[in-house]
């Protein structure tokens, strides 16, 4: 019996050095299988626990138990140490190295510049409003003075949607969620400007108003360096009472300096639309246009609010006097970044995208 008890603590040392010693894990599994194995040399000495008698038993198994308790917090201890080296990188760490940076995302270039005209508008006054892209045929087109047999209307041929209720949405609340239904009886079409959210917000609310509404607005156009099917434009409408041309020229001239500096010159063109009374178009030169060979840019249509307009969404024209305007946010984010092919604006690769 005393020396069966004296082998115990011997080989639990050398059990445990082993273990320790091991080099990696498949070593220490090795080690393991010869001391606590089936064969393994603890095991065996356990196995002789059944050849003592009853009353050297109890005082052996403690002292064996304990021992393999030991045992097996050495193996667990182990593991882990080489657990955690096989983790690690194989090679030293190089702390000199230059860290690996995140890639941070940015804007769009037409959603910088769309942001950097809302903000020159917001320093005048000026509240953003929304309106659907799936519009009425009314609010496009009828209540801005242009009838169906308008002539206005063939520059502006638009995708129109098979029924009233259109083949892209169930309900005829598909044609702008919230934005209540339509005037009722025209069909709808994806709007060609944003001149219908002018309607919308005047049908809405009393003078005066002082909103710009940047959006996105389609054409039967085919693509090609300066056109798109789709693109985006910022409206401008301003009512209240003695409005004039002078503080429409004002207006754009200030948002032109502030967004392409202070060289910009405008220059307002006699044009037609049936919407406003006088109409022009905006012409724009800065060095930059010189530069193109040209000596000016053709960037937005505008006018004094026709009292057509005013009389179909209830404002008196007597009382009221108003002016309205249209950019193409494409146009000006070209002539800002050098840009020539508007479609790259849509292509959306990262080579290009990454330069604004
Ligand atoms: N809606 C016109 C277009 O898309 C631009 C425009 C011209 C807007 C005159 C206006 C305006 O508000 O008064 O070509």
């Amino acid at each position: 019996m005393a020396g069966f008890l004296d082998q115990i603590e011997p080989l639990k040392q050398t059990a445990i050095a082993e273990l320790r010693a091991a080099a990696d894990l498949a070593a220490l599994e090795q080690t393991k299988g010869a001391w606590t194995g089936p064969h393994g040399q603890f095991t065996a000495l356990m196995k002789q626990l059944g050849t003592l008698s009853k009353e050297e038993k109890p005082a052996a198994g403690k002292l064996i138990n304990a021992a393999k308790v030991e045992i097996e917090a050495a193996l667990v201890s182990r593991r882990g140490e080489l657990e955690l080296k096989a983790a690690l990188p194989k090679e030293p760490t190089d702390f000199t190295l230059p860290g690996r940076r995140r890639a941070l995302g940015k804007l769009h270039p037409l959603t910088q510049v769309t942001d950097d005209i809302v903000r020159a508008f917001r320093k005048i006054g000026f509240a953003v409003a929304d309106g659907p892209e799936i519009e009425d045929e009314y609010y496009c087109f009828d209540a801005l003075n242009t009838p169906a047999d308008h002539p206005a209307r063939d520059s502006q041929d638009t995708f129109y949607l098979a029924s009233k209720t259109g083949g892209i949405s169930s309900s005829p609340a598909g044609a702008g969620e919230g934005w209540g239904e339509g005037s009722g009886e025209k069909p709808f079409l994806l709007r060609t400007h944003t001149s219908s959210v002018q309607i919308r917000v005047m049908e809405k609310q009393p003078p005066p108003v002082r909103i710009i509404v940047p959006g996105r607005v389609y054409r039967r156009d085919n693509a090609d360096a300066t056109h798109n099917p789709t693109f985006h434009q910022i409206e401008g409408l301003y009512v209240d009472k003695n409005v004039t041309v002078g503080d429409l020229k004002g207006t754009v001239e200030f948002v032109f300096r502030e967004l392409m500096g202070s060289d910009v010159k405008i220059r307002f063109r006699p044009h037609y639309f049936s919407y406003t009374e006088p109409s022009y178009e905006i012409d724009f030169t800065n060095a930059l246009v010189k530069k193109m060979g040209k000596d000016w840019l053709e960037i937005a249509g505008c006018g004094m609010v026709h009292p057509q307009v005013f009389e179909t969404v209830g404002y008196d024209p007597a009382v009221w006097t108003g002016w309205a305007f249209g950019f193409g946010i494409e146009r000006i984010a070209m002539l800002r970044y050098g840009i020539n092919d508007i479609r790259l604006f849509y292509e959306n690769d990262v080579r290009f995208l990454r330069q604004f």
